[in-house]
Order: C-alpha cells, then sequence, then structure tokens
C-alpha cells in the first residue's frame, strides 16, 4: 500500500508515519513545507508522480482561539483544504482519511455522541472541521472521516505549542506544586498511537464513511489530571474545579464523548480503554512510576 500523510511532523502525524510503515505500508511523511492544503494546485504534482493508494490529512488550522479570529484562515484549511483533498481522491483514486473532531458536537446531549447525531458546532473552528467534513461526504467516493478528542502523543502538537494536557499537567505540577482542574468538562482523552494504528485497520479494511474513534470509557479532565498524577506518583495539590471558574473566550462544547458506535458495528474497535492509553503514553515518554 502506497500512503500519504499530510502534516506528517505534527502530533498525530508522527505516529500515524510511524503505524503505517510499521505494516509494510511504503510512505510518504509530507510536512507544510512541501503542500499547502488551502493551495488547491500545490499537491497535483505529488498525486500524478506517488500515486497514492491512501491519503491520510491531519493537518488543520485548529488553534480554537485562532480559528475565531482568523475565520478566513480556519475554513481555507480546515473546510477548503478537505474539498481539494476530496476532489483530488475522486481524480486520482486514492482513498482519502481525513482527520476530524468531537468539537462539531455542542455538548448539550450529554451523553456520548454517534455518528448518527446532528453536529451543531459552538465556534469558528468546529464550524470549519464540519464543513470539510460535508465537502469530502459530498464530493469523495472512498473516503473515512475520523473524529478524534482530546488528542496527546510524544510528538510535539505543533498547534499548541509543543504542550498536550498530560505535558501541561505534569509541568504545572513540577512548577507550581498545585493544580485546579475543572471537574464539570468530560471527554475521552485519545492517545496518538492507540488511534494510529486504528486508523491504519480502517485504511487496510476497505470499509467508507464516519467514524468516531476514541478510547473506551470517558472522563472530566479533573479525573484525566488525577490519574496522570496517580501514575506517574507526582506529588501535587490537585483541587476540583468547575468551567466557570476558567471563563473561556471561544465557547466549547463541554460535554464531547464520543462513542465508536460505527467501528464496533463493522467488527473494526481496537480501541483500549482511556486508563490502559494513559499508562501507553506514560511509558512511552519514561513518565510511568506505578510499579
Ligand atoms: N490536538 C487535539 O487535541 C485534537 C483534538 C481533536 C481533533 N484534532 C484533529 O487532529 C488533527 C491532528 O492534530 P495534531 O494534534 O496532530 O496537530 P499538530 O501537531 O498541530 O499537527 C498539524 C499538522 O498540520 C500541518 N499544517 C497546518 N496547517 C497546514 C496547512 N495550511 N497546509 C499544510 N499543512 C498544515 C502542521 O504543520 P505546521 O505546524 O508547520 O503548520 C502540522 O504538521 C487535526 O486535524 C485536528 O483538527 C486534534
Amino acid at each position: 500500500m502506497r500512503t500519504i500523510i499530510l502534516g506528517a511532523n505534527g502530533q498525530f502525524g508522527c505516529d500515524l508515519t510511524k503505524a503505517f510503515r510499521a505494516r509494510g505500508s511504503e510512505v510518504t511523511a509530507l510536512t507544510h513545507q512541501d503542500v499547502e492544503i488551502s493551495d488547491v494546485a500545490a499537491p497535483e504534482a505529488l498525486w500524478e508522480s506517488l500515486k497514492p493508494d491512501v491519503v491520510v490529512n491531519t493537518t488543520a488550522f485548529h488553534n480554537v482561539e485562532a480559528c475565531e479570529s482568523e475565520p478566513r484562515t480556519a475554513f481555507a484549511v480546515n473546510a477548503l483544504g478537505a474539498r481539494h483533498l476530496a476532489v483530488a481522491s475522486v481524480q486520482h483514486r486514492f482513498k482519502l482519511i481525513h482527520i476530524s473532531t468531537d468539537y462539531v458536537f455542542d455538548g448539550a446531549k450529554g451523553r456520548p455522541y454517534t455518528e448518527e447525531d446532528l453536529p451543531r458546532p459552538l465556534n469558528t473552528y468546529g464550524n470549519s472541521k464540519l464543513s470539510g467534513e460535508y465537502f469530502i461526504q459530498a464530493g469523495a467516493k472512498d473516503y473515512a472521516i475520523v473524529r478524534v478528542s482530546g488528542l496527546y502523543g510524544a510528538a510535539p502538537c505543533r498547534a499548541k505549542k509543543g504542550l498536550n494536557f498530560v505535558k501541561t499537567m505534569l509541568k504545572l505540577a513540577r512548577e507550581r506544586g498545585e493544580v485546579k482542574v475543572t471537574a464539570d468538562e468530560f471527554v475521552t482523552p485519545t492517545y496518538t498511537v492507540a488511534s494510529a494504528a486504528q486508523v491504519v485497520k480502517l485504511a487496510e479494511s476497505g470499509v467508507s464513511g464516519l467514524f468516531h474513534a476514541t478510547p473506551q470509557g470517558q472522563c472530566s479532565w479533573y479525573e484525566f489530571a488525577e490519574a496522570i498524577f496517580r501514575y506517574t506518583r507526582t506529588p501535587v495539590k490537585l483541587t476540583r474545579a468547575s468551567s466557570a471558574d476558567f471563563p473561556a473566550k471561544v465557547p466549547r462544547p463541554r460535554y464531547s464523548v464520543l462513542e465508536n458506535k460505527a467501528l464496533r458495528e463493522a467488527g473494526l474497535d481496537i480501541m483500549p480503554d482511556w486508563t490502559e492509553c494513559l499508562r501507553g503514553y506514560l511509558m512511552e515518554t519514561g513518565e510511568l512510576r506505578e510499579e
């Protein structure tokens, strides 16, 4: 299988590149320097010369505050970028795997969202990503849209100054000795290594459609922080906060847990429990002190 990873030096892109290579796929790992995804003509020569079977798009303009102040860029990258790929996937006959987000939902459901639930994004980032999904559903033939949430991986998240929630918690605990975390916002944090294995499985399965691909279970950000400190034996004073304690500049869903219904029904759900994923990440990064 010839695979192209777009955004290959990003947090998720790094693990996707490794995961496809580990399965024997011939991978071309492309970065922003190689391709500007909002430019319709830029990748044309690549499709011609590389003739990919699969293209995985992790690229995004996904700093939520920046999307709000720069909506044109958000839509150029997250919506039109996806449209360009959808058109190319038909013309050049590749399977398009596109990474999307839990932020397409408003959080009002209060129970895990399935792929059948109606999206209602609260902010520009969510709206631009949802537009990207719609362009792919309308224009591509062989595609998998993969929604993830709260990504964390060993490679730095480029849009978040190299940080993810786990790194931020450990940094704050070590610098300040105390941390206050919201206990009334719920997610399923997603380890990029586990999600990358799931994407490879999807690519190899030949199925098409919209898929939620997060670990099993759910937690509040407070519970996530509590598990991070417990597994790493980090001494810290951890306090429960409410979302009102951290007024957000941009509205975000308070509950964005995703259920992997479509994967499960296709017999393809290989995502482990979120606590197992966290231990895997802490082991990979040398932080696990549990045993
Ligand atoms: N991080 C999360 O918590 C989270 C949660 C849910 C969903 N997601 C989705 O997961 C995906 C991957 O996130 P990540 O954490 O791996 O992000 P990341 O580390 O910021 O990586 C994003 C990659 O996309 C590239 N990129 C950005 N704009 C581009 C453009 N206009 N043209 C070409 N390449 C561009 C970046 O390169 P440069 O840095 O050089 O621009 C980087 O390589 C995104 O689609 C995001 O929407 C993320």
